[in-house]
């Protein structure tokens, strides 16, 4: 029926990969197609997915090529339903999402909204970016960061002057983000806490948000106890007014003398607690510097006695704040420096988790 809706031909024109459809089950390939198809797959993805297959799929009903190659697959099965609200709240839809969920099928929403039909509830197809997401997660499952917990700190801090404005800083958070998106992608079980943003929480990441420098250090502290790993990627402010006015500053009563004073350091606080109970295990600083990288990175990598700083330089134009690419320097704490090229901030993921995997393999 889906033929009704999208031609094979377009599926195979965007995808480049031949569409199968039930008549080819009876056709040349038919005795092996239906166990060949899903022979070498990592995952097998039924989106979106119909209350009619999924109750098939449950009582393990193969009369197609679909649900007899589901049947056959060994690798793991995820669902994404849509339909209308009240063919999924039908208690024999329930009972099935109960069944195959309890077989460790797993299924991708379906979420709240608007239907074909007009009415307005649970049964939409999730959002493709939130198909993927699951998608990664579910392929990392078995990744080289498996069993590790990886806290990642993202985004910038916001401190508040009085309760309209506050003193924040240029940080996206893009950087922090594609850390933890990373981590889930190799295994890990992932904990960002991340200052404010529009971001997106990559699926299989625990999100916690906060806004000022205080606060990302009490959650930071928290995670961090048993945690395996922490990349301090945020844009931490350094000073907060040292009064937040209770009451809007106004106008009328002339410019405002606003004093300063330091915030906690989170990664020093996180060193202490280390020194103490041995968590975590591995760490990560980032910086941000305008000038003199290598030689102000260092300082800082001795100060702060991290395993690795990841410097980037915030006057180029196309790395640092906001854009999507970064030109990073990496300096270890055994007096490695690694100048690496101009790439995406996904990139430059990859590269910081290749370092801490050797970090944890060289203990
Ligand atoms: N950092 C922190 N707590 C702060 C400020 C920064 O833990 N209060 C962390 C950042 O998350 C980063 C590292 O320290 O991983 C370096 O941050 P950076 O701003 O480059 O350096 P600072 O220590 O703040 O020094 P400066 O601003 O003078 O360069």
């Amino acid at each position: 029926a889906a033929q009704a809706f999208v031609r094979p031909l377009t599926f195979q024109s965007v995808t480049g990969r031949r569409a199968y459809i039930d008549d080819d089950l009876w056709g040349e390939e038919a005795h092996v197609l239906h166990v060949g198809l899903a022979q070498d797959a990592s995952l097998f993805l039924i989106a979106p997915v119909t209350a009619n297959t999924m109750a098939k799929l449950a009582h393990g009903q193969a009369d197609n090529l679909l649900t007899l190659t589901a049947l056959g697959a060994a690798c793991p099965l995820a669902l994404a339903p849509a339909m209308d609200v009240g063919m999924y709240e039908h208690a024999a839809t329930q009972a099935n999402v109960d069944t195959l969920t309890g077989r460790g099928v797993t299924v991708i929403g379906p979420v709240e909204g608007r239907m074909a039909s007009g009415k307005v509830g649970l049964g939409r197809f999730v959002e493709p970016h939130e198909l993927f997401g699951w998608v990664r997660k579910l392929l990392g499952a078995e990744g080289t960061l498996k069993g590790k917990s990886i806290v990642v700190t993202a985004g910038g801090t916001q401190e508040p002057l009085d309760p309209v404005r506050v003193l924040a800083n240029r940080s996206s958070g893009k950087q922090g983000f594609a850390l933890a998106q990373a981590a889930v992608d190799r295994g890990a079980r992932v904990t960002l806490i991340t200052g404010p943003t529009s971001l997106a929480t990559p699926v299989g990441v625990s999100r916690v948000d906060i806004n000022t420098a205080t606060e990302m250090l009490e959650q930071t502290l928290q995670a961090c106890v048993k945690a395996d790993g922490l990349l301090m990627a945020a844009a931490v402010a350094d000073f907060h007014p040292k009064k937040t006015q209770s009451q809007k500053i106004k106008r009328q009563e002339g410019v405002p003398q606003v004093v300063l004073e330091p915030t906690a350091d989170i990664l020093a606080a996180v060193m202490k607690a280390k020194q103490k109970h041995d968590f975590p295990k591995r760490i990560i600083g980032f910086a941000a510097e305008s000038s003199d990288l290598i030689e102000n990175t260092r300082k800082k990598l001795e100060q702060k006695g991290v395993d690795l700083i990841v410097a980037n330089d915030i006057s180029a134009e196309d790395a640092g704040f906001s854009v999507d690419s970064n030109r990073v320097t990496i300096l270890s704490a055994a007096g490695e420096v690694t100048a690496l090229e101009l790439m995406p901030k996904t990139e430059v993921a990859e590269q910081v988790l290749d370092r801490l995997e050797a970090l944890f393999e060289s203990g």
